[in-house]
């Protein structure tokens, strides 16, 4: 199959849309939780976060829609949209099941240049939910939260693998058919956009406010003790590994931060042990 071809975009449209879940947030069988998990689950920091970036996400997603031609694209993408507002439904209905206090989420202001927001946001989903598939598998090793919890959340790590993969191939679809069609233009386009989602990062590690759902590597302490950034990268990897084997393997995949987490894990496996330094609970 050729990048950009019309055997690509039905590919990665059709991947997407096929693989939909239809599920409402309301609906589904929240379950009880005892006193200990209860006072866990409220002191988490990033529900805020987590739900203005949903919400937001749902909102730019579905403005960027209306700038979309092509039938089968903008189908794929008004689903993404919908999976974003839903995703903010059920850290909604969560807070709202389990009498978590979170103030008035303010409005939402849209972007001024809805489709250079969108592959901003693209790229920085891809770092995001590296790191998320991580976290997320960590508190299920620490039996943070029972598993009737653990599985209402999965979709949404699912749902944000399906992002990612999609984002990447309508990425490079699109550039291949607007001119950027030389893979080392493409990659240096590609190149500047993560190291911007990067920055973003590293902000984020430093404890800026970059307005962006940057929780997931820097809370990642609160669901371990003595958690080392070589167990944590391990895990990333290996849950991004898990996640990315359900595609199909002709679509492309996230690759930058798979890449980077594995030199940085090397780099870490070659030094001393036990030094304080490597600790997440030191980074953040
Ligand atoms: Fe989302
Ligand atoms: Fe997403």
């Amino acid at each position: 199959m050729k990048l950009g071809s019309e055997e690509h975009k039905t590919l990665f449209c059709r991947n997407f849309i096929e693989s939909h879940l239809t599920y409402e947030p309301e609906q589904l069988s929240w379950p009880q939780l005892d006193d200990i998990t209860l006072s866990r689950l409220r002191a988490i920091p990033f529900w805020r976060q987590a739900l203005d970036t949903e919400r937001r996400a749902g909102a730019m997603v579905a403005a960027f829609v209306e700038t979309v031609d092509d039938p089968l694209i903008r189908q794929a993408i008004a689903l993404q949209g919908q999976e974003e507002s839903r995703h903010a439904r059920l850290i909604q209905t969560l807070v709202k099941q389990y009498h978590i206090d979170l103030p008035t989420p303010s409005p939402i202001a849209l972007p001024l240049h809805i489709s250079a927001d969108f592959a901003a946001f693209g790229f920085g989903e891809c770092l995001d939910s590296f790191f998320a598939f991580g976290l997320f598998s960590l508190a299920g090793q620490a039996d943070f939260f029972p598993d009737s919890l653990f599985t209402l959340f999965d979709p949404i790590l699912s749902e944000e693998a399906r992002h990612i993969v999609f984002f990447v191939n309508w990425f490079t679809y699109e550039q291949i058919n607007h001119g950027w069609g030389l893979p080392p233009l493409r990659a240096a386009r590609t190149l500047w956009h993560y190291s911007r989602a990067i920055r973003k990062l590293i902000a984020a590690f430093g404890g800026a406010d970059t307005g962006g759902a940057r929780f997931a590597a820097t809370d990642a302490g609160l669901f371990a003790k003595n958690l080392t950034a070589e167990k944590f990268l391990t895990l990333c990897l290996k849950e991004n590994q898990r996640r990315m084997r359900q595609f199909d393997p002709n679509l492309l995949q996230p690759k930058l931060l798979p890449q980077l987490a594995a030199v940085s894990l090397r780099i870490l496996q070659l030094m001393p042990r036990r030094r304080p330094r490597q600790t997440i609970e030191g980074v953040s």
